[in-house]
């Protein structure tokens, strides 16, 4: 008995999975999103607390500091390119490392958590040590109010 031929359906999934496959690969040469600095810190908040420093920089401090954790997928195109991008957005807008520079949104940032907001709706299910206890996120929110106002 002679195997019967692949269906032509089948055929194509395969001939979609090995293009998806080979464009992964090819698209890691782009040069995009592999900047990945941790700039010196010119300046910080004058934090209430050393623990609202702690909290911030394990919930926000990834993509609103000059102390991000790039993780493994952050070195992956495509993630890389959004990753990068969401950081660059994130320092310009709102970055403890530079208090020096004016920062006009830090009052809006226990309102942006509280909110539900920030961090960005993917980040907490990617890094589960950000998703804080009931009592840790008062005290992150107290924290950020007495820091940067209300
Ligand atoms: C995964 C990256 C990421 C994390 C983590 C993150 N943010 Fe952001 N944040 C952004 C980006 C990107 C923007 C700019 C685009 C926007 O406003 O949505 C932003 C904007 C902001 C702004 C300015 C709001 C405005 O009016 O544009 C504040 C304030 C802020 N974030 C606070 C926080 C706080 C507080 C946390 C932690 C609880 C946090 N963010 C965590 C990426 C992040």
């Amino acid at each position: 008995m002679t195997p019967s031929k692949p269906s032509p359906m089948r055929r194509w999934l395969k001939r979609i999975v090995v293009t998806l496959a080979v464009l992964l690969v090819l698209i890691q040469a782009i040069p995009e999103g592999r900047d990945h600095s941790n700039p010196p810190v010119t300046g910080e908040p004058a934090w209430d607390s050393p623990r609202t420093r702690a909290l911030f920089m394990t919930t926000c401090g990834d993509c609103h500091s000059h102390e991000t954790r790039w993780p493994w997928y952050s070195h992956v195109a495509p993630a890389s390119w959004l990753v990068q991008q969401d950081v660059e957005e994130a320092r310009r807008k709102f970055n403890v490392s530079s208090w020096n520079l004016s920062q006009r949104h830090g009052t809006e940032a226990a309102h942006e958590y509280e909110s539900g907001e920030m961090p960005l709706w993917f980040y907490l299910p990617l890094h589960p040590s950000a998703n804080l206890s009931d009592d840790e996120r008062d005290e992150l929110l107290a924290g950020m109010r007495a820091t940067f106002g209300d």
